[in-house]
């Protein structure tokens, strides 16, 4: 079902319902068990990587050695034929003749959307632009699953740049299909984009909008901190205004909950002060980019299995 459901790909979080991401992350749990496995023999991923990467990449290609497969790409714009000036629309319909489902991550909001019209193998979104991330949303959610026990009754912050921030968007949508309070915390200028708050309000999830998570710490359950898009920006003396807003440190730590969760989609600039890191049981971000790869074992599992 997952597989008929997702057969042009994972796109956007807005394809998930509640049922698609119990699914999902129910196959992701069983995948933290699965080191090594055959299942993906003779499967090839391409990984088309027109942006930098570390965690979605590697994670992706791990899982999908791990799984038994194989894969191909290229994990820069400049050693592709797109320097040349190749679309792509031809990239997509070159590429899908190599292999059995691709990844892409491309600095165009649209690029997924449009990759998956030309594409007839599915086209898994790991990036478009300042638009969506749904992989990383859907692996920050089997981290929450995993650590917290429950995702319902929660209350979550989303901090940082929640204009640009790819993987604050999907998270929002994801969350939707949960009874959680949101805090959205950012500068007024990075405040989250109308088109998400409205489907939130259509859904009817309880956010608020506030500048400064200090005064809530105390109440949280989970704090997702994001870095501000420095590469988004049109102005860097803009960035430069905002870039600091936030360093989450020991102290606020102390003020947490016995249960708190620190998340980081990470890369990290310097809003987490390293010193948090030590709290491994409440700062868990790098535990979250384990769960990522489980996450994307399950996603390619389903994705390619005959
Ligand atoms: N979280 C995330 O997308 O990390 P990378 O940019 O390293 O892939």
């Amino acid at each position: 079902m997952f597989k008929e459901k997702f057969s042009e790909g994972i796109i956007s979080a807005k394809q998930f319902n509640r049922e698609d991401i119990e699914y999902i992350l129910k196959q992701g749990r069983k995948m933290i068990r699965v080191k090594n496995s055959h299942i993906l023999n003779g499967k090839i991923l391409a990984t088309l990587f027109f942006e930098p990467s570390t965690r979605t990449r590697l994670s992706f290609e791990s899982a999908m050695y791990r799984l038994g497969g194989n894969v191909i790409g290229f994990h820069s714009a400049d050693v592709s034929s797109f320097k040349k000036g190749e679309s792509i629309a031809d990239t997509i319909r070159t590429v899908q003749n190599y292999s059995d489902c691709i990844v892409m991550r491309n600095p165009l909001e649209g690029a997924a959307i449009l990759a998956s019209r030309f594409a007839n193998i599915p086209i898994i979104n790991a990036g478009s632009g300042s638009g969506e991330h749904p992989t990383q949303a859907l692996l920050d959610l089997l981290t929450i699953k995993e650590e917290c026990g429950t995702i319902d009754g929660l209350n979550i912050g989303i901090v940082g740049d929640l204009k640009y921030g790819r993987t604050a968007h999907s998270l929002s949508l994801l969350l939707s299909n949960f009874e959680v309070n949101i805090y959205f915390i950012s500068p007024r200028e990075l405040s989250l984009r109308n088109r998400y708050k409205a489907y939130l309000q259509e859904r009817k999830i309880k956010y608020k909008e506030i500048t400064r998570y200090r005064n809530i710490l105390d109440i949280l359950d989970v704090l997702y901190m994001t870095r501000i898009q420095k590469e988004r920006f049109v102005d860097q003396e803009e960035y430069e205004k905002v870039k600091s807003a936030y360093v989450f440190n020991e102290e606020d730590l102390e003020k947490t909950k016995e249960n708190f969760k620190l998340m980081h989609p990470l890369p990290r600039i310097t809003e987490i002060h390293p010193n948090v890191d030590t709290y491994s049981d409440k700062a868990i971000y790098f535990k979250q980019t384990g769960y990522g790869l489980a996450l994307r074992k399950a996603i390619l599992a389903e994705l390619m299995i005959d």
